[in-house]
């Protein structure tokens, strides 16, 4: 079984109480908020606000993807509404302490890498992650197109968790569809991000309930 975070950049947000409701009548346990600052990707999207009204509006564990520069000014703020709080490798603040305070603020901590990062540059700070997420798009919009260059990056840092002795969950984010989650499964993704592809749906339950199905 994968577990599947849904995405929530490209949902009609005046019916996502109800579009929640169907998710987790599907089983659906983990939802994905993307947090993009119009600084380090070039788009904006929502913040602490929204994420704390869904959060008092749903049982799934709160997955936050913070797409913004120099994540450590936020962290704080951000950790008192989420489950799992990550944020980019590439966004300029010290990782292996970061980490460790997501942990120490009582969240489930994640690295993101975009897809020009190799996953060896973030070997060193898998002991300090509960997840890694490997972008498989350019971050900043929903509806783009897989990249193939992330399947090869699941496969080294499952090789790498693997030989280490590390249980850490790898999240793909980015073009997932019936197509590419069988690869993105097969590689070492745990965790499918899907957003347009569920939300866009006409039965969202049979797509997530197919997503989830997948396994090795
Ligand atoms: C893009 C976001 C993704 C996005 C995925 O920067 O990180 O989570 O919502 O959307 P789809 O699944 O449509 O590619
Ligand atoms: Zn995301």
């Amino acid at each position: 079984m994968t577990k599947l975070s849904p995405s929530v950049l490209t949902a009609d947000f005046l019916t996502l109480e109800k579009d929640l409701k169907i998710l987790e009548s599907a089983g659906v346990s983990m939802l994905h908020l993307d947090v993009m600052d119009g600084i380090f990707v070039p788009n904006i999207s929502f913040g602490v606000p929204l994420i704390q009204s869904i959060r008092q509006h749903t049982k799934m564990e709160l997955d936050v993807h913070l797409m913004i520069d120099r994540p450590h000014r936020y962290i704080e703020d951000f950790a008192k509404v989420s489950d799992w709080l990550g944020f980019h490798y590439e966004a300029g603040s010290d990782c292996g302490q970061l980490l460790q305070k997501i942990r120490s603020l009582g969240c489930k901590s994640c690295i993101t890498i975009k897809p020009a990062t190799n996953p060896e540059a973030i070997f060193d700070l898998i002991p300090y992650c509960d997840m890694v997420l490997v972008m498989s798009v350019e971050p900043g919009f929903g509806g783009q197109k897989f990249m193939p260059s992330a399947l090869d990056k699941l496969r080294k840092l499952r090789a790498y968790c693997q030989e280490n002795g590390y249980s850490c969950e790898l999240e793909v984010d980015g073009g997932i569809n019936a197509q590419t989650a069988p690869l993105a499964v097969e590689a070492g993704a745990t965790v499918l991000v899907a957003g347009s592809y569920v939300f866009s749906a006409d039965d969202p339950v049979s797509v997530a309930k197919s997503l989830m199905s997948l396994s090795v």
